[in-house]
């Protein structure tokens, strides 16, 4: 018996399996891995198969679809709100068909993906897990808290933006939902879609920007969202358009998704001065909106979790939605609010309701207990040693086949020696950060490693911060916080003494967006910073996303032509060790 959790027609599609006798998670791959297309907002055709092959299992185990998503939810609220507000009605229906239509065909394409699996099923039961439900399952179902608070905030999803809810065991009791038109989520957008920052994602850019700026626009930003009692919140709708046009969301023949302005540009521009010109270098201007609008929301989230810990008394948090990618804020929750502990499931965006989608009709469908924990994020596709081999040697690669302490010890010291490493092991990860599967490793205090990497690799925007893994027992030593942040989605504070010593990972307002790694979590990449470690004295190596402006490789050739295309010196596949012809 499968569960097959689904997040489709939604940005960051993506399948996973649960066990339906066990609890276990066998597979979670979002779909942008597989057919190369980031952010995909299709339909996860490719993960599905992919789910069923990792769990050697064919359609006709699949017993439960779970969707993370349900057009029935708060059905009352949107219909109301279409009548008393819509100017563009006629927008706002067709797109609400366009998705009522696309839903309506999931049945057919979860039959075709089967098909193409080799089998058919036809007696599978379908489940509609409201959006923001399915985002706290999929932190609290999965976490190690019996107990807890929990929080999404995300732009919008099934017409709510924000929901609050307390967990006991394997219930779910919700305690407040933001409706639409009100959303942190398009607050946030709007802002970058101003700076000319108008590609889906484009958020995390620029929570790296805003330290370079100055809180110049605190006014701005006061006038256009106003927090409310009981840890609520409201957007000025005079300064968007959002509600008045919808929200222009739609993908295009390829699965990109592209959200058309939502920001009202005549309130912002007579306040604000013009809207920036993407092909300009961003002024002095831009980073003081970025940081003016990265404090903005630091405070409405504050205010929200405030409010939510009165509401529960649990030092426990469970954070989701887009807006708890934003890893300055998740850790600001630690200093700013009483919670304690704070579990944000790796796939924090909407890939992750797939997960929660799952978990929920486990244990709330199933009446499934509690067993299964997501202590770490490597539940995507692996490859074995002779796939390996074989792709190194159609690419005409020679490599040694070195053991497992050999390989530690020659990376480390490549790594050491400022040489920068392509680290590809066991299972791809699951959310948008690479932690140490399908990494990009260099040495974290290398003065010019930041520039070097951006040169010859990534090609990222100059104020782009690269992150830190650190083991986990010497947190402390280098950060200024004790609390665990295993998915790299909590940024902290770098000691003082320490700031030099990893200069190539200490952003500009002297902070990490820390990955903090345990041998239980992953003993490979935990032994080669051990390694790095005893060669070095540091603890902590530098890791980005092995990839060049493209979905995280996830198969050894991807790894290997990024390898060749790029000009990383060392790749090391499982145990095989190359190096560049001319290194
Ligand atoms: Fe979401």
């Amino acid at each position: 018996m499968l569960i097959l959790g689904l997040n489709t027609f939604h940005a960051d599609t993506a399948a996973v399996l649960v066990d339906g006798d066990t609890g276990k998670l066998i597979a979670a791959i979002a779909e942008e891995r597989l057919n190369r297309v980031k952010h995909f907002a299709g339909f996860p055709d490719m993960a599905i198969r992919e789910c069923l092959r990792i769990a050697g299992a064919t359609p006709a185990d699949v017993t439960h679809v779970a969707v993370a998503r349900d057009s029935k939810a708060n059905l009352v609220s949107k219909l109301g709100f279409s009548l008393r507000n819509i100017v563009n009605i006629t927008k706002m229906a067709k797109q609400r068909l366009e998705n009522r239509a696309a839903l309506a065909h999931l049945p057919e394409l979860v039959q075709q993906a089967f098909a193409r699996a080799g089998g058919t099923n036809e007696s599978v039961h379908y489940h509609h897990i409201e959006h923001h439900l399915a985002h706290l399952a999929s932190a609290f179902l999965v976490s190690d808290f019996q107990e807890a608070a929990l929080c999404s905030i995300d732009g919008f999803g099934d017409f709510a933006s924000t929901m609050t809810g307390m967990g006991k065991g394997t219930k779910i009791e919700i305690l407040d939902r933001t409706l639409f038109p009100h959303s942190l989520g398009v607050l946030y957008t709007s802002a970058c879609q101003f700076i000319a920052y108008n590609k889906y994602g484009d958020e995390g850019k620029i929570m790296g920007l805003a330290p370079y700026g100055k809180e110049n626009f605190r006014h701005f930003f006061d006038q256009i969202i106003s927090l409310e009692p009981e840890g609520r919140f409201k957007l000025n709708l005079q300064a968007f358009i959002h509600h008045t046009e919808g929200v222009d969301y739609h993908f295009d023949e390829r699965g990109y998704p592209h959200v058309a302005p939502m920001f009202n540009a005549k309130f912002w521009t007579e306040r604000l001065g013009p809207v920036r010109d993407p092909k300009e270098p961003l002024s002095q201007r831009d980073m003081d909106i970025a940081r003016s609008l990265q404090a903005c929301l630091e405070r409405a989230y504050m205010h929200i979790l405030n409010h939510l810990y009165n509401q529960t008394k649990t030092p426990n948090l469970c954070l989701a939605g887009g807006v708890a990618l934003n890893s300055v804020a998740n850790g600001l929750a630690l200093e700013q609010t009483p919670f304690k502990h704070i579990y944000v499931q790796p796939a924090a965006g909407d890939d992750g309701t797939a997960v929660g989608a799952a978990y929920y009709v486990y244990h709330n469908v199933l009446n499934k207990p509690r067993n299964f924990r997501m202590i770490h994020a490597y539940t995507g596709s692996s490859f074995n040693d002779a796939e390996i081999k074989s792709a190194l040697d159609a690419r005409g690669l020679t490599s040694e086949n070195l053991d497992d302490a050999t390989l530690y010890d020659r990376t480390a010291e490549c790594i050491a020696e400022g040489l920068v490493v392509g680290w590809f092991q066991g299972q791809m990860e699951w959310g948008p950060r690479a932690l140490g599967n399908r990494s990009i490793v260099a040495h974290p205090g290398h003065p010019k490693m930041k520039d070097i990497l951006n040169a010859r690799i990534k090609h990222r925007e100059w104020f782009r911060p690269f992150a830190p893994s650190i083991l986990t027992e010497r947190l402390n030593d280098y950060f200024e916080s004790t609390h665990p942040s295993p998915f790299m989605l909590m940024v902290y504070n770098t000691k003082p003494e320490k700031r030099e010593e990893l200069q190539a990972v200490n952003h500009v307002d002297n902070t990490g967006r820390v990955q903090t790694v345990s041998r239980e979590e992953n003993p490979r990449y935990y032994d080669l910073i051990k390694a790095f470690e005893r060669r070095t004295g540091t603890p902590v190596v530098l890791n980005t996303s092995f990839n060049e402006n493209e979905p995280v490789v996830n198969t050894p050739a991807e790894a290997i032509d990024c390898f060749l295309r790029t000009k990383m010196d060392i790749l090391v596949l499982g145990n095989h060790f190359c190096r560049r012809p001319n290194v």
